[in-house]
């Protein structure tokens, strides 16, 4: 295992109604006038937001509001936002909604607090100070709300960057199940496959003996397995949802990827995609994801083999355990296709001849050196390789 740090400071309030104690905690940890930041219309139709309100009205907390964050959210609203906080003078941060939304009250908050332009952060500076960030969590998927990072659109070339640093770790999280019973299936399991892409990018490392992290990942994608399914056939089972919503969090706030090399190479492969061609995040990764494991396996066919053993039930061929590890990766693919997720390019709007742009915005852009991948390391004509194999 190798040397790490770990903090993660944000305060967890889980489960029904806990929404209503929003202003008692933006007053436990410091807010005294909030933005209150949201994304298309989905928490003013399920009532989410005006129950907030009166909860910070019962604390008196003054509040100014910025909504209309779009899914793979842009960098656009993120200075309007940064403006509308300096002008009202708010102190805190509350967003409520999904990944998009909170990665976009995220930039804000650092925004506000930093005297250059808010991107330098999403080009590799780190962010060690930020306006304290709450969140009340709508869809359990992109981690965001346990997670030191954030991702957001650069509207100015339609590209994908994130940025990172315990600046960014919200001051607490409020999660409750039941608001996520008002997802579409498909937002559902965009989700599920979101949380599964964050267990497997730190699954497949080349750090020996991480028996620990191992175990957790497995039992996380067991669960995932278990709990998917059932929630897409009865939307309104509470308990499926809220185990996929604490796994959700456990599956990116890095409690299962310290002290070992971790992958990232199909979370940045899925970026271009969804930038260009705005697609859901998760939808992107479910066709990313077994091609950049088919392009790949060969690299340590045991640990394929291991995941296909222990998590999806598939007999070890000790003889030829690439069999093994080729049938997990296909029982990855089944399980996507059951949940009603895309599996080709063409089904995201992806183009053929966008391949070459894709694979170099993906290898070189905005700064980036050439190779993405901790577990393999990938050339620009590997991304492109690996693109090629999702037609
Ligand atoms: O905008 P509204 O109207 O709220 O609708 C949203 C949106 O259309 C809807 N929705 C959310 N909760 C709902 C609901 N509809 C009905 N009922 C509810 N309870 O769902 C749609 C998707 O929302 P979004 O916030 O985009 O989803 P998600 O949480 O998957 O976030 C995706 C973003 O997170 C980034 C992705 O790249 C993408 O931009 N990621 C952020 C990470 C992080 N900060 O740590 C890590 C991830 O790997 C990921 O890259
Ligand atoms: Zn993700």
């Amino acid at each position: 295992m190798q040397n790490f740090t770990f903090y993660s400071p944000t305060y967890f309030v889980f489960g029904k109604d806990q929404e209503n104690e929003t202003g008692k905690y933006v007053r436990r940890f410091g807010g005294n006038k909030v933005l209150l930041h949201y994304g298309g219309g989905s928490v003013v139709r399920s009532g989410l937001l005006d129950r907030i309100k009166t909860s910070l009205d019962k604390e008196a907390i003054p509040y100014v509001e910025l909504g209309g964050v779009k899914p793979n959210p842009r960098s656009g609203l993120v200075y309007e936002g940064i403006e509308l906080c300096r002008k009202e003078g708010v102190d805190f941060v509350l967003a409520i909604g999904g990944g998009s939304t909170i990665d976009s009250a995220k930039a804000i908050a650092a925004g506000v607090v930093y005297d250059g332009d808010f991107w330098d952060f999403y080009q590799g500076k780190l962010v060690e100070k930020a306006l304290p960030i709450g969140t009340v969590l709508t869809i359990a998927a992109a981690g965001s709300e346990g997670s030191p990072d954030s991702v957001i659109t650069n509207e100015d070339g339609m590209y994908k960057r994130g940025a990172t640093g315990e600046g960014f770790r919200p001051t607490f999280s409020i999660l409750n199940p039941a608001l996520t019973q008002t997802l579409p299936a498909y937002q559902t399991a965009c989700g599920i496959t979101d949380i599964m892409a964050h267990l497997f990018e730190r699954y497949f490392t080349t750090t020996k003996e991480v028996e620990v992290t191992d175990r957790m990942i497995e039992g996380l994608l067991l669960t995932m397995v278990h709990e998917g399914p059932r929630v897409i056939a009865d939307p309104n089972n509470y308990e499926a949802r809220a185990n996929i919503m604490w796994a959700g969090m456990m599956a990116h706030n890095n409690s299962c990827g310290v002290g070992r090399v971790q992958d990232w190479a199909s979370h940045d492969i899925e970026h271009e995609l969804s930038a260009l061609y705005d697609c859901a995040h998760g939808a992107g990764l479910a066709v990313v994801f077994p091609a950049w494991m088919t392009y790949n396996y060969k690299h340590d066919v045991m640990r394929f083999a291991q995941v296909a053993s222990r998590v999806w039930g598939c007999n070890m061929d000790f003889a030829n355990p690439e069999n093994t590890a080729l049938a997990g990766i296909q029982c990855f693919r089944n399980f996507l296709t059951s949940i009603g997720m895309p599996a080709t390019f063409a089904e995201l709007g992806a183009k053929e001849e966008d391949i070459p742009k894709l694979a170099h915005m993906a290898a070189y852009g905005d700064g980036r050196t050439g190779h993405l991948g901790g577990f393999v390391s990938l050339s620009e004509e590997d991304i492109a390789n690996i693109y090629r194999l999702m037609l």
